[in-house]
């Protein structure tokens, strides 16, 4: 199993949820991680924690991923205080669901902002250090939207779908470097993004967790460097 101590990462969308979780989880590595989000109180108290608790370096930057000059400040920050990154997380999300024509096109718009642009401009400026250290990983965070489509769902789908796309191309450009570039598709998570936007949770305690997600994420990057997962789906069992 590849030891992850003393690697960097960044995690965009690090404040709840997913984010949160795949830091806490790195962190108990050993991994020293850059976090980003939007809600400073979240990250700055994550960082706190992480610090204290597990020894590592946690420090934090506020963006809104869907700015790029946010990003370029924030990811300029963040180079400057970790030195060196290894691995990227590309979590920060949002979804929002309504019918094609009933739904604003500001909001619309704004889902292909964050879930799309916002994964590009992180990932333009992270990856040149990553190619640095000839050896690293990006995993983005789609869903299982970026596979299939639904009532409802066209942006959130559509911005999802163009995070594969996005994933596959750079794989293919990057792996000769020994970057592994991987997907994860999840299907419904119980987190604030869920729960916000309408979706089924049922029986919390039968729902994914973020912790799941998490363990999927850490599973992956513990992988030998000879290998990569391209996409992983990971699906609650039995969801009522
Ligand atoms: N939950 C699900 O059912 C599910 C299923 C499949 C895939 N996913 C994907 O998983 C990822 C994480 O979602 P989650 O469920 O963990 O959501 P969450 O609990 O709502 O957390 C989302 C995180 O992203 C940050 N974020 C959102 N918009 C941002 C922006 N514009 N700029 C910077 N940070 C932003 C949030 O912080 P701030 O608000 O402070 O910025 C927060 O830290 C998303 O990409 C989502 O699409 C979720």
């Amino acid at each position: 199993m590849k030891q992850l101590k003393d690697k960097t990462a960044i995690i965009t969308g690090a404040g709840k949820g997913i984010g949160r979780a795949t830091a806490i989880d790195l962190a108990k590595e050993g991994v020293n991680l850059g976090l980003l989000a939007r809600s400073e109180e979240e990250l700055k108290m994550l960082c706190a924690e992480l610090t204290e608790t597990y020894g590592i370096q946690a420090i934090y930057a506020t963006a809104d991923i869907a700015d790029r000059e946010q990003v370029e400040k924030a990811a300029d920050f963040l180079i400057g205080q970790l030195g060196k990154i290894d691995i990227l997380i590309n979590n920060a999300g949002m979804a929002q669901f309504g019918t094609f024509l009933e739904m604003d096109p500001n909001i619309w718009e704004r889902i292909i902002q964050v879930n799309l642009m916002g994964t590009y401009y992180v990932t333009r400026k992270i990856l040149p250090e990553i190619l640095k250290q000839k050896e690293g990983s990006v995993i983005n965070v789609a869903s299982t939207a970026g596979e299939k489509g639904f009532a409802t769902g066209s942006a959130y789908a559509a911005s999802k779908f163009a995070v594969m796309g996005l994933t596959e191309s750079l794989m293919q450009e990057v792996r000769k470097q020994n970057v592994r570039v991987t997907a994860i598709t999840p299907s419904t998570v119980n987190t604030a993004l869920a729960v916000n936007s309408g979706l089924k949770i049922g029986d919390e305690d039968r729902m994914m967790q973020p912790e799941d997600v998490s363990e999927l994420i850490l599973s992956i990057l513990h992988l030998s460097p000879r290998v990569f997962i391209k996409t992983a789906g990971i699906w609650t069992t039995n969801p009522q």
